[in-house]
């Protein structure tokens, strides 16, 4: 069984914390493609060299998650050359045996159009600063703006840039817990299976 749920939006929205529910409930493996490029970024050197040489050993850095790595991040990720060497591994992983859920910026767009399903998370920055900072602290208003910076970044680039699918569910999870959007996540996925 063959079976992709992409999984979109801006930093912070919630994605990877529905993306691991969503995995679990259905059995699906789960890729964090935000992960490969935070990998890129903080490797140093050439980042269309370390895109190519990515390997296990650089998904397994404990400073992935840091607000320097998701600066790194969208600084490479801006990079064509970049992308184009990270699409085959992540579009083989959306098409493996069992089911796959990735979440990102251009999984329902550029990686996977022909998805079986397709969301857009998305909430206020404010919001998502407020998340951000829960989760790796610091000064609030400086993850506002390290959020802001990012997003215009993502939003802006020629590339893949950070927008919904024609056809993606837009989940604005401002108001909405958590619990609440992994259900209306999980209700499109099980109409989808039949
Ligand atoms: O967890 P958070 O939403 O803050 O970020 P992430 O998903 O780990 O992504 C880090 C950065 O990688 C983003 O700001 C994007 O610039 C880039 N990225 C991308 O361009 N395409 C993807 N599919 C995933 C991430």
């Amino acid at each position: 069984m063959r079976f992709t749920v992409a999984i979109d939006g801006p930093a912070a929205a919630g994605k990877g914390t529905i993306s691991r529910a969503v995995a679990a409930r259905f059995g699906f493996a789960h890729l964090d493609t935000g992960a490969l490029y935070r990998a890129v970024g903080v490797k140093g050197g050439d980042p269309v060299e370390a895109a190519r040489a990515l390997c296990p050993a650089d998904l397994a850095r404990d400073d992935l998650r840091t607000g320097a790595a998701g600066q790194a991040a969208s600084k490479v990720a801006a990079i064509p050359e970049v992308r184009a060497a990270l699409v085959q591994f992540q579009r083989e992983f959306a098409r493996r045996e069992g089911g796959a859920v990735l979440d990102g910026r251009d999984i329902g767009t550029v990686i996977c159009p022909d998805a079986e399903v397709k969301l857009f998370v998305t909430a206020s920055p404010e919001v998502r600063a407020h998340r951000r900072w829960q989760e790796l602290g610091g000064d609030e208003r400086e993850v506002l703006a390290d959020v802001r910076e990012r997003d215009a970044r993502d939003m802006g680039r020629a590339d893949a840039p950070l927008r919904p699918a024609d056809d993606a569910l837009v989940l604005d999870t401002t108001d909405m817990s958590v619990e609440a959007a992994v259900a209306a996540a999980c209700d499109l996925i099980e109409a989808r299976l039949g």
